[in-house]
């Protein structure tokens, strides 16, 4: 043990520390050094030798605790305080100003709030854990819910302090930003890289990710990784700001880099001045940005608006920069056999950079498309990116006079199984009929245990193709058959690992009888008529022994659904699978539940395409809290359709029929609506439009 340091020693570490992280802020957040090279090692070797002498000296907010941690066995698992959210996006002034409709329609105060705008950093979103001040946990966004801790490689970076200054916020908070690699860096990190053989980052954004994921920190240290500050997680502690630009103050304040051209705009118009202005700007930033962040101002609005889906805060949108493109050669189109049997036809493409990815493949929809879009395998073509949305191939780029290669034609046999198949007439895809098809198995069990389905944890498509190609798994009620021993027997299977996938098993036994239909992966049973049938007949056993007059009987279920569902049970291997799930002990009943009175009593709802903000199921809650029926198809007994991108055969039908038809934006105002007309169910035969 040493003596205690004297008092002198340890004031000396504190005005040590001080000063080199005061420098280390100046030079690396400010940009203005006021302390010269030599002088600041030299503060740094006398606090490094101060703590050699006196380890009691050693502080967790010490600028050496910067470098020099031992390499970690693996990086541990860690819970942010609140979820860290995604963004919604939008690509042309009329989607932002879209964006702000649907929210003036829930709050009316976004209009005349005010927004701030912020450049969009593509790097990777990170939460800092203070605590008092004191910086203690650092962790990448992970799933939103838990991330990873890397702590000790944040500490590395020089622009994130270990201790904030001026006034800190009590307690334990969370800020949030970006990190980032600059281009000048990762170009001499891809240059030092490939000097040494090693193989080179295909993008900042995947080297930031990279380098702040490794096991060993002083790896991380060499790497030229920043951070831009723009959000507080205080939990339950009150926010010591009113409005998103105050907070962007208070965070440079306490000594966090903050994005100096982020801007308070007063309107819309405003933003997409900024945007302009940003976008010239682009070329000449030494980082990356996909777009700008378009925030509502004052804080107290953002829990009025809420968060879609638990994900996609509506405070908040991303403004993303036009698509990028890029021309490649596609060199064959290949097809998939999807779990219905559908031929899902892809490019295989001469990898491409387009937007910052490698993009070398894509999807490519159906055989009409393709011959749309005339691609022909051996041409080059185009590729478009738009943000993290998934690459497309937009069409051929042909020399003049350039020969053409023979067109794309579906193959007629199964690229699987080799059965002969089927294109029903006035259908677009292709199918397999084999229901043993090894694909359709395949991808059966992946939906099965998929999240909507029955939710099997640890259960993934990698485990799946190993239980098929062991044979242990030959259709989905097999998964109950699985145990420890065969587990054990497989490799990449530990006690542990087995016994957390056994229970995953076991807990998905449960999940009621709604979630059982929709997981066997009937064609046309979605979500939606998979809960409508559940409600209906209450269990398998009176479902299989329902006639299709008695499902159409259900109010929204339509003929194509009952008909594919008779199919289905009349096939004696579903059959066989019902029957070995109902003996594994699997739930296939449900409880009647009881209905809401509400603005929406009375009425039936059918949700087409999709809606900007709100997935299917959140709008049929929605429209359940207030009392209304959602139904799979438009009848004449339909009150509302509500419509959202990409709408088909339902939207025609509504028209024919002359069927009300909303937006998300105003099926979200209906209540209100509905409340001031007076409210109560509609007056029979009375068009809707009309009386309201
Ligand atoms: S706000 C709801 N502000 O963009 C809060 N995000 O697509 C979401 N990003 O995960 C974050 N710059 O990694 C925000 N100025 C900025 C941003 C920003 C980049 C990233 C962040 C987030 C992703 C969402």
């Amino acid at each position: 043990m040493s003596p205690p340091a004297p008092a002198e020693q340890a004031a000396r570490a504190a005005e040590l520390r001080e000063q080199i992280e005061r420098a280390n802020h100046e030079y690396y957040v400010l940009d203005a050094p006021t302390l010269s090279d030599a002088d600041y090692d030299r503060l740094f070797r006398e606090l490094r030798a101060l703590e050699a002498e006196h380890p009691e000296l050693r502080t967790a907010d010490s600028p050496t605790q910067r470098v020099g941690a031992e390499p970690a066995s693996r990086l541990e698992k860690t819970a942010h305080l609140a979820p860290m959210l995604s963004l919604d996006n939008a690509f042309t002034p009329e989607e932002l100003r879209a964006w702000e409709t649907r929210n003036a329609r829930l709050v009316d105060e976004v209009r005349a709030a005010g927004y701030v705008a912020e450049p969009k950093i593509d790097g990777l979103a990170i939460a800092l854990t203070y605590e008092d001040g004191v910086l203690v946990k650092g962790a990448t966004r992970g799933n939103g819910a838990v991330g990873e801790d890397v702590t000790r490689n944040l500490r590395t970076l020089r622009d994130i302090p270990l201790r904030l200054r001026g006034e800190p916020p009590p307690g334990r908070v969370e800020v949030r930003g970006e990190v980032y690699l600059s281009l000048s860096g990762f170009e001499k990190l891809n240059q030092r890289r490939a000097a040494e053989g090693l193989a080179t980052f295909a993008n900042p954004r995947n080297a930031a990710a990279g380098s702040l994921r490794q096991l060993d920190p002083s790896v991380t240290a060499g790497r030229p990784l920043h951070f831009f500050a723009y959000a507080l997680e205080a939990g339950e502690a009150r926010l010591p700001v009113e409005t998103q630009w105050e907070l962007l103050e208070r965070l440079r304040a306490w000594g966090l880099p903050v994005n100096p051209l982020a801007r308070r705009c007063a309107d819309l118009d405003e933003v997409l001045a900024f945007v302009a202005e940003f976008e010239a700007l682009r070329a000449s930033l030494d980082y990356e940005v996909d777009g700008t962040v378009v925030k509502v101002d004052p804080l107290w609005l953002h829990p009025e608006l809420g968060v879609v889906g638990g994900r996609e805060p509506r405070w908040a949108t991303a403004y993303k920069f036009a698509p990028d493109l890029a021309v490649t050669t596609l060199r064959s189109i290949e097809v998939n056999v999807g779990r219905t049997g559908a031929l899902n036809p892809y490019a295989v493409l001469e990898p491409v950079e387009v937007g910052g990815v490698v993009v070398k493949l894509a999807t490519l929809h159906n055989e009409d498309d393709i011959r749309r879009k005339d691609l022909r395998p051996g041409e080059k073509v185009l590729v478009k990116r738009a943000g993290d949305v998934i690459p497309q191939v937009v069409g051929p780029q042909l020399e003049e006079g350039q020969a053409r290669g023979p067109e794309f034609r579906m193959p007629d046999h199964c690229p699987v199984c080799a059965t002969p198949v089927e294109r029903p007439a006035e259908e677009v895809m292709t199918y397999c009929p084999n229901s043993a098809c090894p694909a359709r198995i395949y991808w059966g069990v992946v939906h099965f245990a998929s999240r909507g389905a029955m939710d099997i944890r640890g259960l993934g498509e990698e485990r799946i193709r190993l239980f098929l190609a062991r044979g242990l798994v030959h259709d989905v009620a097999d998964l109950y058959s699985l145990d420890r021993e065969k587990l054990l027997a497989l490799e990449g299977f530990q006690v542990r690992s087995a016994q957390n996938l056994l229970d995953g098993i076991e807990e998905s036994r449960g999940r009621g009888l709604a979630r059982a239909l929709f997981a066997l992966g009937v064609r046309h049973v979605g979500e939606t008529a998979a809960q409508l049938l559940a409600r209906a007949f209450c269990s398998m056993d009176r479902l299989r022994e329902a006639t299709v007059e008695q499902m159409v009987a259900v109010h929204g279920i339509g003929r194509t659904t009952a008909e594919a569902l008779a199919a289905f049970f009349a096939e004696p291997r579903n059959g066989a699978v019902v029957d070995k799930l109902a003996a594994a002990g699997v739930v296939l009943t449900e409880e009647r539940a009881e209905p809401v009175e509400g603005p929406f009593s009375g009425l039936t709802f059918v949700i087409t395409g999709t809606l900007p903000t709100l997935t299917r199921t959140e709008a049929s809650a929605f429209v359940e809290r207030h009392g209304g029926r959602v139904a799979g198809g438009v009848t004449r007994k339909t009150d509302y359709l509500v419509v959202g991108e990409d709408a088909g055969s339902k939207l025609a039908r509504a028209q024919e029929l002359g069927v009300a038809r909303l937006g998300e934006a105003e099926l979200l105002a209906l209540p209100e609506r509905l409340a001031d007309a007076g409210g109560g169910p509609p007056a029979a035969g009375t068009p809707l439009e009309l009386r309201l």
